[in-house]
């Protein structure tokens, strides 16, 4: 019998432990996680700094660190979880969204893994991680509540109904917030990550530059977003302020651009926990882990019936653990691939 056959008849085990594999981006991470909330290891291997010299994520230079480093963040994970591949009951992987080659490494290595040891692979979306690493921050979360998506590629408030229901209220039209502070950060002449760099520098100032309100006048959903005319505003300062030989306060900048990104986030998610009269609000994607947001979200709640839930900083940036926690719901679905499972570069949010 061939994989392909065995599969079907893979039973769902109670407490499963489930390697979660991410590789979408430029971290190579594993994680071994029990029941989708207890992490037992992870292990993560980032090539952010050979990235750092040309500004961004170079697709090539990140697929080949994945190769090199996967084995490696493996075997790390299974010792410090002291278990060997025979302990683990599926094997869980991100399948898209993401670079098509740093996917791929991570694909392939999953199903060899499944196939080795007989066991199920579970696809898993890359968007439904992020949200699902909330339920690595409370145990006890359970549907439905109301995510703030915020990444690199994605910016949305989303309804999520169930374990494996969700409807995005409201997104961005254009650029996505991550990707706001990224450019924001290049203009600033501050280097790769971009988020963090701009969050530190932030802090320095005050939000004193005027800013555009975002979609003034816009007939679409009041849960949208648009970042690309704050983006344009802070791109358009810089150089007319240079123009004129006026020397820029750079921490204001800052400051007053991560004001007008983040404000707008916090208020249409606070505005949707409460006209859906959910009692739960929580954040999800690399952006979630901005410590403006963090607080401002917490002084949102107070006095309020709303439990925020606020993953740790770690599990807001990619991670294998949140990659392991979907995958358990995924798994108890019995939604198992077999081994034609491709990467995916693109995937509609689901
Ligand atoms: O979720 P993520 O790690 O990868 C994607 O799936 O996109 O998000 C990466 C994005 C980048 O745009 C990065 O600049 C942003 O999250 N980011 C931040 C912070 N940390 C990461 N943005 C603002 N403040 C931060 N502290
Ligand atoms: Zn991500």
């Amino acid at each position: 019998m061939n994989y392909l056959e065995r599969a079907k008849g893979f039973v769902i085990k109670e407490n499963p432990i489930i390697m979660g594999i991410e590789t979408s981006c430029d971290e190579t991470a594993v994680a071994i996680v029990k029941n989708g909330r207890e992490i037992l290891a992870e292990s993560i291997i980032s090539s952010a700094v050979e990235h750092a010299k040309y500004g961004g994520v170079v697709p090539e230079i990140a697929s080949r660190a994945h190769t090199t480093a996967i084995l490696t963040a493996t075997k790390n994970a299974l010792k410090d979880a002291n278990l060997t591949l025979d302990d683990i009951d599926a094997f869980a992987v991100t399948e898209g969204a993401g670079l098509l080659g740093a996917l791929l490494v991570g694909v392939s290595f999953a199903k060899a893994l499944a196939f080795a040891t007989n066991k199920p692979l579970v696809p898993v979306s890359h968007i439904r991680g992020h949200i699902a690493a909330a339920y690595l921050a409370d145990k006890n979360l359970k549907p439905p509540f109301i995510t703030i998506l915020a990444s690199g590629g994605h910016t949305a408030i989303v309804e999520v109904k169930s374990y494996t229901e969700s409807v995005c209220l409201g997104s961005t039209k254009d650029d996505a917030v991550g990707e706001a502070f990224d450019k924001v950060a290049r203009v600033l002449g501050l280097s790769y990550p971009g988020g963090p760099n701009v969050e530190r520098l932030a802090k320095e100032g005050s939000p004193t530059v005027q800013l555009p309100k975002m979609l003034k006048n816009y007939t679409g959903s009041e849960y949208d977003f648009s970042y690309s005319g704050l983006k344009t505003a802070v791109i358009n300062y810089v150089h007319n302020q240079t123009a004129k030989g006026v020397e820029i306060n750079k921490a204001d900048l800052a400051c007053s651009f991560q004001h007008s990104a983040i404000d707008v986030l916090v208020e249409k998610a606070i505005k949707a926990v409460k006209e859906k009269g959910y009692k739960t609000l929580t954040i999800s994607g690399g952006v979630a882990a901005n410590g403006y947001l963090r607080k401002a979200l917490s002084f949102a709640v107070e006095n309020t019936d709303i439990n925020l839930v606020l993953p740790e900083k770690k599990y807001c940036t990619d991670n294998a653990s949140m990659i392991a926690a979907e995958g358990f719901i995924q798994y108890n679905q019995g939604k198992f691939a077999d081994l034609t499972l491709n990467a995916k570069a693109v995937m509609p949010f689901k």
